[in-house]
């Protein structure tokens, strides 16, 4: 795999001191990374829907120091120090240095927070490894001026893919590949590609509305979750699966097939968790109320003929997805009625989005 053109090469510029504030989004995926190799290399290729409001926005502060052998950095988390943050930032400092040199010759404070609510059981890790990601590209900048926004967005994403999976998605939008596929030109392991074809205008400004079901801590943490896939009796079929489900998703986004949309972003969802029901050690994401939201949602969508569909992450949480057109009637469905599965009825309007903008 190559890798070189990502190494920062030496320049004569210097930076002495720099803020930089970068909003990245979260995303959602409608074909699943679950499973992977290392350095982060996914089994499978797979495709997200950028979000817009749920995001995190972070500041660093560079300062330049003389070299270390380690980076140096202090963690803010909405105003507090996070000091049970730091071992995972450490390490993905560790795996990116040998990419970005520079960041031994700096003193950093990162300040963070998420447009969502804390533990609300929505997954932080993509759009927080992506904001810090997008805050190196932008120092890396500064140091290397002629590198171009193209280069900037690729390095971005193969970075947070290095902090975790799903960050490679979290840079551009609406609609993004991670891994590579036979079908999706450019498409590569190493980082996120913006969808390469014209999306039909029913996808446009489509919905997900998060239900909060359940916001306790994740029961499987995704490094675990991940190695499950390891040995796992159906994992090579499910990759298999996974691929044959990102072409046939490639066509359904070029010619707004709903009806098929639904259907394979839903049988999706539940094939993520039936890996996680079938694996040893295994697990059960799913709570009684994400269950009774699901036949909710199916019972709506026969009785008003409607287009609203679920997808699902490794947890109980539901992402309600439906065209932009039916949004009114839907909305009012949730709050009338879906909203009363949710942990004090709190749920979170989004729609897709176009990525990280600097602040
Ligand atoms: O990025 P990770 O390592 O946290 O893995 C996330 C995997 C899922 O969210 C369950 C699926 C996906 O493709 O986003």
């Amino acid at each position: 795999m190559n890798t070189a053109e990502f190494k920062f090469q030496s320049s004569n510029k210097s930076v002495q001191n720099l803020s930089v504030t970068w909003q990245t989004p979260s995303n959602i995926a409608l074909v699943k990374y679950w499973g992977k190799s290392d350095p982060q290399i996914p089994k499978n290729a797979s495709i997200s829907f950028t979000l817009n409001n749920c995001h995190t926005t972070t500041t660093i502060e560079f300062s330049k120091i003389a070299k270390n052998e380690n980076a140096q950095f202090e963690l803010f988390f909405e105003g507090k120090k996070k000091d049970d943050f730091k071992p995972k930032i450490a390490n993905f400092f560790e795996r990116i240095q040998e990419y970005c040199s520079y960041i031994l010759e700096y003193n950093m404070v990162i300040s963070s927070e998420n447009s969502f609510p804390h533990s609300s059981g929505i997954a932080s890790s993509a759009s927080g490894m992506s904001a810090i990601a997008m805050c190196l590209m932008s120092l890396e900048k500064q140091l290397s001026p002629n590198i171009t926004e193209s280069f900037i967005n690729k390095k971005a994403s193969f970075l947070a893919r290095l902090g975790s999976g799903s960050a490679s998605r979290s840079i551009e939008g609406p609609l993004v590949v991670w891994g590579k596929h036979a079908k999706i030109e450019d498409s590569s392991d190493l980082f996120g590609v913006k969808f390469p074809y014209k999306a039909h205008p029913i996808f446009e400004n489509y919905c997900d509305t998060i239900l909060l079901v359940d916001k306790g801590e994740k029961q499987v943490s995704s490094t675990v979750g991940h190695n499950l896939m390891y040995n796992h009796p159906y994992a090579e079929q499910r990759f298999l699966q996974a691929n044959n489900n990102l072409e046939k998703l490639t066509e359904i986004l070029q010619n707004g097939d709903i009806k098929n949309f639904i259907n394979l972003v839903e049988s999706e969802a539940l094939t993520l968790h039936a890996m996680m029901l079938t694996s040893n050690p295994y697990f059960i994401l799913m709570k009684p109320n994400t269950l009774e939201v699901i036949n909710k949602i199916w019972e709506y969508r026969n009785e008003n003929d409607s287009n609203i569909c679920f997808t699902l992450d490794a947890g109980a949480n539901v992402h309600v997805l439906y065209p932009n057109s039916e949004k009114t009637d839907i909305e009012l469905f949730i709050k009338n009625d879906l909203a009363n599965y949710c942990q004090k009825n709190q749920y979170i309007c989004d729609s897709v989005g176009l990525g990280a903008k600097p602040q």
